[in-house]
């Protein structure tokens, strides 16, 4: 499903995106009171099928590599293409909050969602890219109210709906050469079974004083 929400202002977006209530149904807040519980490698007794998530500690790591600051620039995109429940997303969108809100930024509800808009995920496991949904809405939740911001509904919507576009239930094909991970070759799961792949276009958010503006592109090759 695509939707416009071109030049129109904030307010008008919001009810677009309320029309579109089948897309955020699942996504809701876990806990407000604990950081969210990612799972790590030790959380799988089943070593015939083992995965390892990435604990936090190994994250922070590879952020710092990287550069913190780099990261915590929302000008610039992550992709994350085989994401588990959102070691790698649930990290960055938490720092970037830390790094770019202070109790004086004039409108902190827009920079959370600038902070966001530009992280995209994509994740084959259906129960865990639900999860990550739920982990984002409540990472966004719980730093709105320590901050003592209540969202209206209108508000709390349109955060479900930039995370339901830009979190993905979707293959990305690393079968061949892993050179960097082609991500124009990525698919969205529901036509994966019809034998109908359908390339992945993503959602590119511009938020500009009070309009949003959203159109869907094809992402780049080599990141
Ligand atoms: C080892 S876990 C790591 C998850 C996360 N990146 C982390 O570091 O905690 C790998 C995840 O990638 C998913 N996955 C594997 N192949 C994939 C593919 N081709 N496209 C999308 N997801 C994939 C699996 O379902 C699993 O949740």
């Amino acid at each position: 499903m695509k939707l416009s929400f071109k030049d129109n202002t904030y307010r008008e977006c919001i009810s677009i995106a309320k029309k579109n209530k089948k897309m955020f149904s699942e996504i809701k807040t876990i806990d407000l009171l604990d950081r969210v519980e990612l799972q790590t490698c030790g959380n799988n007794k089943n070593f015939d099928n083992f995965q390892i998530f990435t604990p936090k500690f190994i994250v922070d790591g590879m952020i710092k590599a990287i550069g913190e600051g780099y990261v915590s620039d929302f000008n610039h995109t992550i992709l994350e293409p085989t994401s588990g429940d959102g070691a790698f997303t649930c990290n960055i969108f938490e720092l970037r909050l830390k790094n770019n809100i202070s109790d004086d930024t004039k409108d902190i509800f827009t920079t959370l969602l600038r902070c966001l808009a530009t992280i995209y995920s994509i994740e084959m496991d259906k129960d865990l890219i639900i999860k990550q949904k739920n982990n984002i809405y409540t990472i966004a939740k719980k730093f709105l109210s320590n901050k003592n911001i209540l969202l209206n509904q209108d508000e709390d919507d349109f955060l479900k709906i930039l995370i339901s576009l830009n979190f993905i239930w979707g293959e990305t094909n690393i079968k061949t050469e892993i050179k960097p991970l082609l991500c124009e070759v990525a698919y969205k799961m529901p036509n994966k079974g019809k034998n109908a792949d359908i390339s992945i276009d993503f959602p590119v958010w511009n938020f500009d004083n009070g309009k949003v503006s959203l159109h869907f592109e094809e992402p780049e090759i080599g990141c």
